[in-house]
């Protein structure tokens, strides 16, 4: 073997990443660690922990030739010469900066545990996502070691999205890589090099300085985010105006200025790293005497929560005012569609403000109940997880569609219609149903940022 590689952090960013570099690069070793045993176990095991397309295949192929899933921390802090380390950086929820700043004790921990284990140099890779400046701090703990050893610090974020990992990992726009500006520190940034050039064009591979690489991934999910809100503003006007925001994102997307991705409305972002990551940019900018560019960004934020809170009042509205005692079919529940991820989902939100109005709740999603029973676990209310869709719309008032599964496009809506009560509702949270031919079901289809197709008036 060439080099061995260790991931510290099995999650949804170490366990693909390191399985597509795994088959890529036949001549590294690469292990991958956590202090979670079970889902340790679960990717040892013939069913992974994470649902993504392509997973599977690609892990079978590394697995016990060049890829090994462990427990032993230690171990593997030994053996290898590259320490890529991916472990969690949630929002802090106490203490100073609580409720916006990255909380990086898990961070800060995998650091300790390198100093503490490491018998040789180490490359130490930020794989995580973190605020600017923390690989200062990062060197600052690992120079501390008594043992004469040389860490050197490499920021490489990660840009794959959940459900398109694999493809994303394989073919990525750009493989981003920063490090200090010192030889020491290109020569780390080379042999990070190393290791994408197996399979990704040169031209792909962007080398900057440590902080405009830390900075460049809380930029980018804060851009990604901010066309998301921008968006989502937009369709609360075209529901007042009788503009459609289809034709409005398609009209501003054929400008290549603009671009045409990542215009879709809908009940607002999800996921468990657009909030985090620009409330630790908010924060940021408030720590570093910025105020006005915290404010500007906490507004998509602010903006997000507004249009999930749009989407039930809207429900409540067209529904006489009252949804106390109705049942409601939530179709989706994960944060986008082709991931069982419900972290941050919008579902969550718009699940507890409708119980909180007393509705009844028939919760379905092709791979998402069981995190959405945990993320309701001790909610006031009825709840049924329900795994056949036909059953959740039995009875039902109101269809509160959240999640961009394709195969809810492909239901037999007819025999939706004839399960429901009538007057029957759909909430198209997504604008993912062909509103026409529901409207001509029977159904009132409330579309998101378009004109509603209603019977009642
Ligand atoms: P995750 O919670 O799924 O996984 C993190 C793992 O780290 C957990 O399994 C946890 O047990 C483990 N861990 C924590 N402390 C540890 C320690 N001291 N030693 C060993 N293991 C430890 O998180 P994730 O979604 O994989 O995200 C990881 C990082 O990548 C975050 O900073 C996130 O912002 C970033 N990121 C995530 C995505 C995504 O799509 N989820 C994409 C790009 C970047
Ligand atoms: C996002 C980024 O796309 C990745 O580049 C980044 O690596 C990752 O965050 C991260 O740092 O965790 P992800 O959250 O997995 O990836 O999924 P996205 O496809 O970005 O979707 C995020 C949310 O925005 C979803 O809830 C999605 O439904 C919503 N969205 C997206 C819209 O509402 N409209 C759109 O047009 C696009």
């Amino acid at each position: 073997m060439n080099k061995t590689i260790l991931c510290i952090g099995a999650g949804y960013v170490g366990g693909p990443t390191m399985a597509v570099i795994a088959d890529r690069c036949p001549d590294y070793k690469v292990i991958v660690v956590d202090v979670n045993v079970k889902r340790i176990a679960g990717w040892n095991s013939e069913k992974l922990p994470i649902f993504e397309p392509g997973l599977d295949e690609v892990v079978k192929r590394a697995r016990g030739r060049n890829l090994f899933f462990s427990t032993d921390i230690v171990g593997g802090i030994k053996e290898a010469d590259i320490i890529f380390v991916s472990v969690n950086t949630p929002t802090k929820t106490f203490g100073a900066g609580a409720g916006k700043a990255a909380d990086l004790q898990y961070w800060e921990k995998t650091a300790r545990d390198i100093i503490e284990h490491a018998e040789s140099d180490k490359i130490v890779i930020e794989k995580s996502t973190l605020p600017v400046r923390t690989a200062a701090a990062m060197h600052r703990i690992l120079a501390s070691n008594s043992k004469k050893l040389h860490f050197e610090v490499v920021s490489n974020p990660e840009f794959m999205a959940e459900g398109t990992a694999i493809e994303d990992l394989q073919n990525p726009d750009r493989v981003l890589i920063g490090g200090m500006e010192t030889p020491e520190g290109q020569k780390a940034i080379n042999t990070v090099v190393d290791i994408y050039r197996h399979w990704v064009a040169p031209e792909k591979i962007k080398t900057t300085n440590l902080w405009s690489s830390e900075l460049s991934k809380l930029a980018a999910n804060a851009m990604l985010a901010q066309r998301v809100s921008s968006v989502n503003s937009l369709s609360a006007l075209c529901e007042q105006t009788d503009a459609n925001i289809l034709e409005v994102s398609a009209a501003m997307g054929m400008d290549s200025r603009i671009g045409g991705k990542f215009l879709k409305a809908g009940v607002g972002f999800g996921g468990s790293c657009f909030k985090k990551d620009i409330l630790n940019l908010v924060y940021l900018c408030e720590y570093y005497g910025l105020p006005e560019v915290a404010a500007y960004w906490e507004g998509v934020v602010k903006i997000n929560d507004y249009q999930q809170r749009r989407f039930v009042n809207n429900m409540i509205r067209r529904m006489f005012n009252t949804i106390s005692g109705k049942r409601i079919a939530v179709l989706g529940f994960a944060f986008k569609a082709d991931t069982g991820d419900t972290r941050e989902s919008p579902a969550i939100n718009i699940c507890k403000m409708l119980l909180e109005e007393r509705a009844c709740l028939a919760i379905h999603d092709p791979q998402a109940l069981d995190n959405a029973k945990m993320d309701l676990d001790g909610v006031d209310g009825v709840i049924e997880y329900v795994d056949d869709p036909y059953e959740a719309v039995r009875g039902a008032h109101a269809i509160a569609l959240l999640t961009d599964w394709k195969c809810f496009k492909e239901l037999d809506y007819q025999k939706i219609y004839e399960l429901m009560e009538k007057p029957a509702f759909i909430f198209d949270g997504r604008n993912l149903l062909d509103h026409a031919g529901l409207y001509e079901i029977g159904f009132n289809v409330y579309p998101l940022g378009q004109k509603a197709m209603s019977h009642l008036n």
